[in-house]
């Protein structure tokens, strides 16, 4: 295994998730984790990722440098190399200009170490405000850009590496092959891990937990909790029933794709609640956000008890969390903007055990389990959905008239999304309705109608993100569909603003 040693970037987790695509087991760790501690672990190779700190900052995010006499081979990323510079006595300085994007290394070497095998010139993704600007002594620099002349530092002989830029996001061209050579080259690292062994060794591990026992599961036609009913259903068969609560804020057909997948397909137990009619009457009159989310949340666990309730003899609650939502929840230091509880979380005081058997993974390997399992790609790869769905994308009161308004230009959206084949490069997609009228003319006669917002955002985790930069014929024939084909709407304006200062979501 190798270990990343966290100090904070956006783009860690895509670290480990890149090692175990290479079939190399990897985790997360915690930046102040003891050399010790590390020997204990024996991992093959240590990686330090980016963060947001300069080396020189008071409250700069530091390392047991006894972690470099452990003879495990070191590769540190953007901040990770200038941590590295600095514990051996180069100099990091502040850079004149920060650098975000591509840029064009020349490699010195590409016969050995990190760029063995790959091309001398190479265009990489920089993210950075300081830089290398002395090489530590037993060091020397083995690539460079014109921004940046220290790129990427070696010292062979302990085998510790550093590269400014990011290897691990798409946009370094050659990244997953730099990454790979230290992998495999210079941690010799063994590429025995996979998806694979991950399911049976989960599934024989929640039959050992289960026994002959029964487990019920909220099903919210989310990709965690379908694949944990797969997962489980693989495991225990019919000793699992999924609870699946339609509360009418569902997307188009959603509510027949998941029972068609799921009940029909794969053969798993869903009882199936509507209660569109229970959730709208409980909402009529609400405008305020933070109260909508409540009611709606609270309604599900009403309903899930109630279902539950009728059930005998269970023992067992599934539950899709993932490594982030364990992360996330352990760092509760954050002021609450918007209450993000998911519905279809655990309902509190129920006496159940419970099993989260995707509790060691992130969102990109859920799909490739799911897939895996043999759920449907579509399904698999959706965009993330709030759990009060469509119900906070009709800004002020729901009605049904509006959700209806939502659901049908949601579709249009989704369908030119896919058609443009935009859908992997966008996080989120999908149109809000303000509640505002305005005057349209539409044939020969004047209008006064709704307008439709459409929010697309990319991200690299939902907590900050930029508006999509959509091509205009897209954008175009969108709008014009949206007017034509959904009653009430003369109008269509796009999203600009970026998170922060605005939200994803407009509630
Ligand atoms: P915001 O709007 O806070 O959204 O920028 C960040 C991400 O969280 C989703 N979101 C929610 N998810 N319950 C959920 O399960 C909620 O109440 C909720 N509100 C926002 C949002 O869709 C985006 O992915």
């Amino acid at each position: 295994k190798i270990i990343v040693l966290d100090f904070g970037s956006q783009y860690n987790q895509l670290i480990t998730r890149r090692l175990r695509d290479f079939g190399i087991y990897s985790e997360l760790l915690s930046h102040d984790l003891s050399a010790e501690k590390i020997k204990e672990i024996n991992p093959k190779g240590i990686i330090f990722s980016g963060g947001p700190n300069s080396v020189y900052d008071q409250d700069a995010m530091r390392i047991d440098s006894d972690i470099f006499k452990l003879g495990i081979p070191v590769l540190g990323i953007c901040y990770g190399m200038q941590l590295i510079s600095h514990v051996f006595g180069g100099k990091v300085e502040r850079a004149e200009n920060s650098e975000y994007g591509r840029a064009d290394i020349s490699v010195a070497d590409a016969t050995e170490g990190l760029f063995a095998g790959l091309p001398v010139k190479q265009t990489v993704w920089m993210s950075h405000g300081d830089l290398v600007t002395q090489v530590p002594a037993g060091f020397t620099t083995i690539a460079s850009s014109v921004n940046c002349p220290i790129a990427a530092i070696a010292n062979a002989e302990k085998n510790i590496y550093g590269i400014q830029f990011h290897a691990e996001v798409r946009n370094s061209e050659y990244g997953l092959d730099i990454l790979k050579n230290f992998a495999f080259n210079i941690c010799h690292a063994e590429a025995n891990w996979t998806m694979d062994d991950f399911i049976g060794m989960e599934i024989e591990d929640i039959r050992q937990t289960v026994g002959n026992k029964k487990v019920i599961l909220g099903l919210s036609g989310g990709v965690d909790s379908s694949v944990t009913a797969t997962l489980l259903h693989r495991a225990i068969g019919d000793q699992l029933t999924a609870i699946f609560v339609d509360h009418g804020m569902l997307r188009k057909n959603e509510a027949e794709q998941v029972m068609a997948a799921l009940n029909k397909e794969l053969g798993i137990n869903i009882i199936k609640v509507d209660a569109a009619d229970r959730f709208l009457s409980k909402l009529a009159g609400v405008t305020e956000p933070e109260r909508k989310r409540k009611i709606i949340g609270k309604e599900f666990i009403e309903v899930f008890n109630e279902e539950a309730q009728k059930l005998k003899d269970i023992d067992f609650l599934a539950q899709g969390t993932l490594y982030t939502d364990v992360i996330e929840s352990g760092t509760n230091t954050a002021k609450t903007i918007k209450s993000h509880h998911n519905v279809g979380g655990l309902p509190k005081d129920m006496h159940f055990s419970l099993i989260e058997p995707l509790r060691k993974l992130f969102k990109d390997e859920v799909r490739v389990l799911g897939e895996k399992l043999g759920l449907p790609h579509d399904l698999v790869w959706r965009q993330p959905f709030p759990g009060p769905g469509l119900g906070i994308r009709v800004i002020g009161e729901i009605t049904a008239e509006k959700l209806a308004i939502v659901r049908e230009s949601d579709a249009i959206l989704r369908e030119e999304i896919k058609n443009a084949g935009l859908q992997e490069d966008i996080w989120q997609y999908f149109t809000v309705l303000p509640g505002i009228r305005s005057v349209g003319v539409m044939g020969d006669g004047r209008t006064y109608d709704y307008t439709i917002g459409i929010r697309a955002v990319t991200s690299i985790d939902g907590m900050t993100a930029d508006f999509a930069h959509i091509p205009w014929e897209v954008l175009q024939k969108i709008s014009t569909r949206i007017v034509n084909d959904v009653d009430h709407i003369n109008r269509v304006v796009y999203d600009i603003t970026s998170k922060p200062p605005a939200t994803i979501e407009w509630e």
